[in-house]
């Protein structure tokens, strides 16, 4: 059996490995392929469960080529249906976000109308009604979880829960109070590039110190273009040192990812002191979402495909409320900060999409900091091969 290019104490590559073919990153027929495989059948972040305050709350979204409608329910249970009506398919719903009047959804089009629970409750074309079973006709319904205050929806219907989607680290955040947390600030992006360009920028840091200066400034070992102490092949010659630039970890006197470096106060209570020194930790969960969770807040990323060279990604800042409520706090500190890098990354990410058009490049090649990178890809072909 070939020798697995990430196993040993060195974390990097250890043999040259091609990156996935270009067309991949453009190709209308292998992008349908992977939101059947992957989008379609992997639990999918839409938003906060704060994002429906009342009943009759609704948002929408379009996944690929798929819309949906998230609404709170009169009882206050969240459902997901496809945006889609039973009579002829019209869109049922055409607003991101508002409340549904008098508890019902009623279609634009030729005015079906359905209860928040999905069944159809009228049809105005009087005296039709036995043309149709009314009773077995509701909104198509959606599988939707929520895990810790973020809500996840999962168009194949496979029930099961969704923390198993965090790449078994759902623990890892588990000082962090989630649930309790607010949106303090929310941005949205279109990214010109593929979904996948955009998770293997977030895959490696080889493009940190050029791309990332003041990221690099608060993260010392972000400078030499990795992540953890091991992907350095001489890691074992400074065992010896505590410096960020070689362990990891935030520059000497800053506490959090913001523009100065200082935290916002009001810190998480149960984080241990290693949480504290460190001061980032990721939490990943394909295809749609990672978190950073920092001593102060966490930040939540979604990805939406759009289209083979479309991705929509929405970001929210998620603070304790007593942080929302102090006047002395001016959150822009830590949001203008990972906005700013998120920026970087998507200059990088749309010139990565433009020159994959050369016709001449059928594939790029992995350098051993873009061990993360192969894992991606090994990821992705099991899941465009899982049966
Ligand atoms: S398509 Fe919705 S009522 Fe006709
Ligand atoms: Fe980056």
């Amino acid at each position: 059996m070939a020798q697995d290019p990430t196993s040993g104490a060195f974390t990097g590559l250890k043999s040259p490995e091609p990156s996935l073919p270009a067309s991949w990153y453009f190709d209308e027929a292998q992008y349908q392929q992977e939101l059947n495989a992957i989008w379609y059948r992997n639990w999918v972040y839409l938003g906060r469960a704060s994002s429906w305050p009342d009943n009759g709350s609704f948002r929408t979204y379009t996944l690929g080529t798929q819309p949906i409608l998230v609404v709170r329910d009169s009882h206050g249970a969240l459902r997901a249906y496809y945006n889609t009506c039973r009579h002829r398919g019209a869109l049922l719903c055409s607003e991101p976000s508002g409340t549904f009047a008098n508890k019902s959804i009623t279609c634009p089009y030729h005015a079906w109308s359905y209860r928040l629970s999905g069944e159809l409750a009228r049809i105005p074309s009087s005296g039709r009604e036995h043309y149709i079973d009314m009773e077995h006709t509701a909104l198509y319904p959606i599988a939707l979880t929520e895990w810790r205050g973020f809500v996840y929806a999962n168009l194949s219907h496979v029930k099961g829960a969704v923390a198993n989607h965090f790449n078994g680290n759902a623990q890892t955040l588990q000082h962090w109070p989630l649930e309790d947390l607010i949106v303090g600030h929310r941005t949205k992006k279109i990214l010109r590039c593929n979904w996948k360009i955009f998770w293997e920028n977030y895959n490696e840091c080889l493009h940190c110190p050029s791309v990332h200066p003041a990221l690099s400034q608060l993260v010392p070992i972000y400078k030499r273009g990795i992540m953890e102490e091991r992907d350095d092949p001489n890691w074992a010659t400074h065992t010896a040192t505590t410096e960020p630039l070689y362990k990891g970890g935030l520059r000497a006197g800053a506490a959090t990812w913001s523009v100065d470096g200082q935290s916002l106060g009001h810190e998480f209570a149960e984080l241990t002191s290693e949480e504290r020194r460190i001061g980032y930790h990721y939490m990943t969960s394909l295809p749609s979402h990672y978190l950073v969770a920092h001593v102060d807040h966490v930040r939540s990323t979604r990805l939406l495909p759009l289209g083979p060279e479309t991705t929509e990604l929405e970001i929210e800042w998620l603070f304790p409320r007593a942080t929302l409520a102090d006047p002395a706090v001016d959150i822009a500190n830590v949001w203008a900060f990972s906005e700013q890098v998120m920026t970087e990354d998507a200059a990088v990410c749309e010139l990565n999409q433009a020159g994959l058009h050369a016709r001449v490049h059928h594939a790029g090649m992995l350098m051993p900091e873009e061990y993360d990178v192969f894992r991606l890809h090994a990821w992705l072909k099991a899941e465009l091969s899982r049966p």
